[in-house]
This record gives structure tokens, C-alpha cells and sequence, in this order.
């Protein structure tokens, strides 16, 4: 080869480095930023959004421009000037529990009710796990222990607003609980309703895999006779849609006249519409929130968001006539005294929308002078997430882990306005509180309170909530499609003072999505 020719083509090799560098520079600036750290602490992540206020004298989080992942801890000293940890939110710890329940994970095969066998974990050898039954006020204590789950448990109470040590976060509120380990979870349930529990520890996977179970408050007053009161919680086990682990119909025996209360739970990653063949019925609570004055209903279809429960009040016909209530399909509950198939009823082509079902009462507090306005942006753009190239989800327009942290102190009114042009739904679930609906697309709520835990915002929807900031803690307020919190849909809301000695990776591994 002639000197010239060599020449040359190094000159076009130095150019088309160049061309690479120019290329390239930005998307390996891009990937370097978008690396989490192995072990975080939430509380590092992204930037502080005070909600329109000016933060408290020495609350430690940076301003909105300051990208904190990867910075180290920081103090966050609020009104208090050490701080106070998550771990110290806890009940009475002299307080004796009134109900005591001791469940156990393993990992292990298992058999669904009607046949099909599963590989997954379990709660106490079932899966879901047993159905905990407690009555307004009394204490709940929760042994968890964990004898072959390899990636380590937690339990969430979702929807139950216990103190933040109690939230069952790994890397939030506690570690994941290794094998051979255990944590004794302790709450007040002072809310009368529906609930559940799943493990918020790799939660995307374990939940899928039968982490969960049913948590019913039955109100302090006796309910009235001739009253029958159900659990039918939805899940997919392996692509088989089951009501309380069984494929196909749940039988569950009522006498013509009598009440039935159905509390549908929807631990599935979608929206699930509930309907009724063979009687009218009456949507009574949702979230576990009784609804005011909720009147009866035929032909439509109740949606029961991700994560979110609806129940569902039905009186069984004088003739004697079988009634089924749909989830999500031709099966479902199906109740009755002498014979359980009635037919298959279509599903609706209406939707019940509790804006404007039941009738309005007061909520308790003013949501029009809030004390923190937040908007909770939902979008999807190309980029790097922990250095893997995909079009993830952005909040406010940022990226994981560079999302705001909402910042409130106790006592606030925070009303948030979730948007969301994403191109999908998201089921949105802030743990620790109660939102109630003012709002869908500037549309004023007419109907009863509609509180929610659990609330879709669909594409192209926009809804505005209020709550009470009243339980101080760092809590989650994420998207319950649980994969797309592994991609990004997260972000948190944490009281000015409040800490957490917890991380995220670390020596337990914790991953709380
Ligand atoms: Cu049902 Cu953050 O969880
Ligand atoms: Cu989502």
C-alpha cells in the first residue's frame, strides 16, 4: 500500500470517527446519565416539587433543576430537626392485637381450584393466600415469614392506610425479608371495607405469581340479617382467569330476599368491568369507601380499576331465580339456593361512571383553597432507563429515577391534577391515602364522594384529586399495571422531615417494582 493511499484512509477513518463521536456523544451522555446506582435511597431521587410552596427552613431537597441520583444521602430535616424516620410511624407498640395471623411464602407448585397447576408462591400453601377478616378498630398483626421466596417478600396493605412502618415497601419502608427471615406487621384497620395485600418486593413478578391475598374490615356495626357478604378477588394465574383461585363459576349460596354484598377485587394489571345478569344491583363502595346514596343499577358494566375493588350489592329475586355477577367474562360469582347456572348475560354496552353516580355529600375538607397544587404528567418518549434503550414512560416529562418528589407536611390539602397523553391507561395508586375525584376532563364531579386508591386515568384523560395529607411518611404513588412501574411509573410522596434509613438494591436486594 502507497504512503497516499494510507494517508487516506486514515483520513476517512479520523472522519468517520468524528461522524460517530458527533452521533454518538449525546446518546452515551444520555446512557451514563440514565445508570442508576446500585444501591439508592429514594429519597435521592430526581427533584423536589414543593407543589407551589416555599420549602420549609432547612427541608433539604434541591431545587427543582438539581438532578440528585447518585449525589449520596442528604440530610432532610423538616419541622423536626433530626428528622424523622419512616420506621417510627408504627401503632401503640403496648397495644395487644385483636386479630393475629401468621402467614408463611414458598415458593413452590401449586394447584388452582378446577385443576391446572401453577408454578409460583404461595401463603400458607395457598395461593391467594388466606382471606384476613378483621372488624373496624381492632388491631391487625401480621407474621410474615418467609421460608423459600429466593428474592426475599413484603406485604402491602393496598388501599388500608396504615402508618408508614407498616407499608410493606422494600427499600422504603423496611428490607425484603430473605429466606429464613420474618416481620411482624401491625395496624388499627379503622376503615370498614375491601382490601388486599401483596408483596411490594420485585412485586411486578410476585404478585403475578400468587404473593397476595384478600383483607376484608367488616364495619363495627353488626350488618342486618339475611345478609351474605362474599369476597371475589380476580386474578391471573398463567394466562387462567380465576375468581378466588378457582377457573370458572364461584358458588356462593342466598336465599330469595337476602342481601349479598360481592366485594370484587381486581389484582390484574388492566381494567376489568364487573356486571350483573339476573337482578338489578347497586354499586355500594368502591376502594373500600362506601358510596352515598348509590341507586339501582341494570344494564351497565361497573369498571374496576387495576388494583382498585367495587362492591357489589345485590337482593336475590323472590322467585328464586340464580344470579351471576360477571368478572370481566362469561364467569364469575354465581349466586343462588337451588340451582347456580343461570345463563351467560352479554355485557353492556354502558358504563356505570361514578361521577355521577350516587349522591353528593360532604367530603370534609375545602379542595378549592389546597395548600399544594401538584400535576402528575404522564408521557412515553424514546431514551435510556438504567442504560437500556426503550420508549419508556416520563412523569412531568421526566425520565426514571429524575422524577419529582412531591413534597407535603401533615395537615396539608394537596389536590394533583394526573394527566396522562401517553398513548395507554395507567391505574394510578397513591399508598397512605384516599384521593377524592373533584374531576375527569373539567367535568365536575356530580355524584356521591367517589375516594379512590386505585384510579384509571385513561389516555387522553386528565382527572383532578384532593386528599388530606394526614399520615406522615414516604410513600409510593405509582402505576398498578405493576410492569409499567418496572419501566419507569414511579414516583413518591414524602412529608418535609420524614426519612429512610432503607435503600433500594443494597445488601436485601430490595426492589420494590
Ligand atoms: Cu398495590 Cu404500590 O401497590
Ligand atoms: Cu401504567
Amino acid at each position: 500500500m502507497n504512503e497516499t493511499r494510507r494517508r487516506g484512509a486514515r483520513v476517512r477513518l479520523a472522519v468517520a470517527g468524528a461522524a460517530t463521536v458527533a452521533l454518538l456523544g449525546p446518546l452515551v451522555w444520555l446512557w451514563v446519565g440514565s445508570l442508576t446506582p446500585d444501591t439508592y435511597s429514594v429519597m435521592d431521587m430526581g427533584y423536589a416539587d414543593y407543589g407551589g410552596r416555599t420549602p420549609a427552613p432547612a427541608a433539604g431537597l434541591p431545587d427543582h433543576s438539581a438532578h440528585l441520583m447518585g449525589a449520596g444521602m442528604h440530610g432532610h430535616a423538616g419541622h423536626t430537626p433530626a428528622g424523622r424516620s419512616v420506621t417510627s410511624f408504627t401503632p401503640d407498640p403496648g397495644r395487644p392485637a385483636d386479630v393475629a395471623v401468621t402467614l408463611t411464602a414458598r415458593r413452590e407448585r401449586f394447584r388452582l381450584a378446577g385443576g391446572r397447576s401453577v408454578d409460583g408462591y404461595t401463603l400458607n400453601g395457598t395461593s391467594p393466600g388466606p382471606v384476613i377478616h378483621a372488624t373496624a378498630g381492632q388491631l391487625v398483626q401480621v407474621t410474615l415469614v418467609n421460608e423459600s421466596v429466593p428474592d426475599g417478600i413484603t406485604l402491602h396493605w393496598h388501599g388500608l392506610d396504615v402508618p408508614n412502618a407498616e407499608d410493606g415497601v422494600a427499600g422504603v419502608t423496611q428490607d425484603a425479608v430473605r429466606v429464613g427471615g420474618s416481620f411482624v406487621y401491625r395496624f388499627v384497620a379503622d376503615q370498614a371495607g375491601t382490601f388486599w395485600y401483596h408483596s411490594h418486593q420485585v412485586s411486578h413478578e410476585q404478585v403475578r405469581r400468587g404473593l397476595l391475598g384478600a383483607l376484608v374490615v367488616a364495619p363495627a356495626v353488626r350488618p342486618p340479617a339475611r345478609t351474605v357478604d362474599t369476597v371475589a378477588l380476580l386474578h391471573l394465574y398463567d394466562g387462567a382467569r380465576t375468581v378466588n383461585g378457582r377457573e370458572g363459576d364461584v358458588r356462593v349460596r342466598a336465599l330469595p330476599g337476602d342481601r349479598v354484598r360481592v366485594r370484587v377485587i381486581n389484582t390484574e394489571n388492566g381494567e376489568t368491568p364487573v356486571w350483573v345478569g339476573g337482578a338489578p344491583f347497586r354499586l355500594v363502595a368502591v376502594d373500600g369507601t362506601d358510596l352515598n346514596e348509590p341507586s339501582p343499577v341494570r344494564d351497565a358494566a361497573v369498571p374496576v380499576t387495576a388494583g382498585g375493588r367495587a362492591d357489589i350489592e345485590v337482593t336475590m329475586p323472590a322467585d328464586g331465580a340464580p344470579v351471576r355477577v360477571h368478572i370481566g367474562g362469561p364467569t364469575g360469582v354465581v349466586l343462588g339456593s337451588r340451582s347456580y347456572d343461570p345463563p351467560a348475560a352479554p355485557r353492556p354496552t354502558t358504563t356505570l361512571d361514578p361521577l355521577s353516580y350516587g349522591r353528593p355529600a360532604p367530603i370534609g375538607f375545602d379542595p378549592d383553597s389546597p395548600d399544594r397544587r401538584f400535576t402528575y404528567d404522564i408521557g412515553r418518549r424514546p431514551g435510556f432507563l438504567d442504560g437500556r434503550p426503550g420508549v419508556w414512560w416520563t412523569i412531568n416529562g421526566h425520565m426514571f429515577p429524575d422524577v419529582p418528589m412531591f413534597v407535603v407536611a401533615e395537615g396539608d390539602v394537596v389536590r394533583v391534577r394526573i394527566a396522562n397523553d401517553s398513548g395507554e391507561p395507567h391505574p394510578m395508586h397513591l399508598h397512605g391515602h384516599h384521593a377524592v375525584v373533584l374531576a375527569r376532563d373539567g367535568v365536575r364531579a356530580t355524584g356521591s364522594p367517589w375516594w379512590v386508591d386505585s384510579l384509571d386515568v385513561g389516555d387522553g384523560e386528565t382527572y383532578d384529586i384532593a386528599f388530606v395529607a394526614d399520615n406522615p411518611g414516604i410513600w409510593m404513588d405509582h402505576c398498578h399495571n405493576l410492569p409499567h412501574a418496572t419501566e419507569g411509573l414511579v414516583a413518591h410522596l414524602m412529608y418535609e422531615g420524614v426519612t429512610t434509613p432503607f435503600t433500594v438494591g443494597g445488601p436485601d436486594g430490595n426492589a420494590p417494582e
